[in-house]
């Protein structure tokens, strides 16, 4: 069945920018560029958004409303979050941020294409919608290795070999530090994506997040406090579920706060991973927060698994006691290596990228292959349970350490 040609208007600043847009409409079946960029409507308008980018939020809002296109796309330079947050006010249809990605912007052009209606699944790219795992990792205390594993577990299993499509989000309130362990700068955080969850599709979503070379999309906590906002649990369970459609994993670092925004996490994860490291007041907090869970009602104890963070041998409290005294089984256990974690945190990088070869960086490998079906003979996929219901401190320290 043929549809009719779509004809793209491109509006940019640079040569270069245009050669290459044109060169990927130009690869797609369906598309048309307008060849004269006075002429007048097109089905669709690429913008380019230059400094000060107010002039060409004025053009598109005029566009707009005079009804001169179907559809406007945003590409920069510029990864101001105001930019994208405008784009979103004007209903613009997709940001291409700079420089560009091909295969984002092919996908993009084509979902928009095959979008005739406006419903939520629509919304929703065009490809199949997947229900990911939302996996959370809390900490029985702080500082024992909770943003650690979070980030190395989402590292592991975005180098799997079907390469599932992994997201990683830091749900402390504000100054996680899961952008630092990456060495990543961000232009949104989660409370920016909260607040516009009503206008957010999936082309949105997507630019809102920050890829790592690793391949994780990264969401990190706000670096400020947020005035006038406040998320509530029904808008963490709308961007949770939204984002379920888009990735097979979620990796939530909810640090160790139980405020009801956690809760609400932990009521939606299909599995929460409680880490601890073998000290006695630890294991003693650990036991509170699980009789805490039991409480609440969630999450259900067979969704809660615990992790042993900085394991040696031959320790005061070994691994047996701890299992007696928690009534739990240790679902995994992690060694003790100050060297290479403090290295990963300094320098931005995951373990893996420190020593591949180090017994730490084999370990998230074993850990993340647990949840993947098969690759490892001998180890048995976790199978994760229904879902219950349906300091940027320091990017200034961190691009310290780098340079
Ligand atoms: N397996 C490990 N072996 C040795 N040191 C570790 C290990 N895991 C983490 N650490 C160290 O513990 C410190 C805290 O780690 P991390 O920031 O991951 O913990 P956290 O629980 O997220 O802390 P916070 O409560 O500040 O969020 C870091 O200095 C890190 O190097
Ligand atoms: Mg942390």
């Amino acid at each position: 069945m043929s549809k009719a040609i779509s004809v793209v208007k491109i509006l940019v600043k640079t040569d270069a920018v245009r050669k290459e847009l044109t060169e990927i409409i130009s690869s797609l079946d369906g598309f048309a560029i307008q060849q004269d960029d006075s002429a007048g409507d097109s089905d669709l308008l690429i913008l380019e958004i230059g400094e000060p980018p107010e002039r060409d939020f004025l053009y598109a809002s005029v566009i707009k409303k005079a009804g001169r296109t179907k559809g406007i796309f945003f590409t920069s330079a510029l990864t101001a979050p105001e930019i994208l947050l405008e784009a979103l006010k004007l209903g613009i249809k997709g940001f291409f941020p700079q420089p560009l990605d091909r295969q984002y912007v092919k996908e993009t052009l084509l979902n928009f294409r095959g979008d005739q209606k406006d419903n939520f699944e629509n919304r929703i790219s065009g490809s199949e919608l997947k229900s990911g795992q939302i996996i959370t990792l809390f900490g029985s205390k702080g500082g024992v290795g909770t943003t650690t594993t979070a980030v190395n577990l989402a590292v592991g299993l975005a180098s799997r070999k079907d390469a599932p499509k992994v997201a990683l989000l830091d749900m402390n309130p504000f100054l996680g530090e899961v952008s630092m362990f990456l060495g990543i700068e961000s232009a949104f955080d989660w409370i920016e994506v909260a607040k516009n969850i009503d206008r957010l599709d999936a082309t949105f979503l997507m630019s809102a997040l920050t890829l790592h070379e690793s391949g994780v999309y990264v969401l990190p906590s706000p670096v400020s406090i947020s005035e006038g906002f406040q998320a509530n649990p029904q808008v963490l369970e709308t961007m949770l579920s939204f984002m379920q459609t888009l990735f097979d994993y979620i990796i939530v670092d909810s640090g160790q706060f139980l405020d009801d925004n956690a809760k609400a996490i932990l009521k939606l994860s299909h599995l929460t991973l409680l880490v601890f490291i073998p000290s006695l007041p630890c294991i003693i907090n650990l036991k509170r927060i699980m009789d805490t869970f039991y409480k609440l009602g969630y999450p259900s104890e067979n969704t809660v698994e615990i992790i042993a963070n900085r394991s040696i041998r031959n320790a005061e409290v070994s691994p047996k006691e701890i299992e007696a005294a928690l009534k739990k089984s240790i679902f995994f256990s992690l060694p003790n290596d100050y060297r290479n974690t403090m290295s990963a945190i300094n320098l931005g990088k995951p373990l893996m990228d420190i020593d591949g070869r180090s017994e730490i960086a084999q370990k998230f490998s074993a850990l993340a292959a647990l949840f993947t079906n098969g690759e490892k003979p001998g180890e048995k996929p976790v199978v994760l349970p229904e879902t219950p219901k349906k300091r940027k401190a320091s990017l200034f320290v961190n691009n310290f350490f780098k340079s």
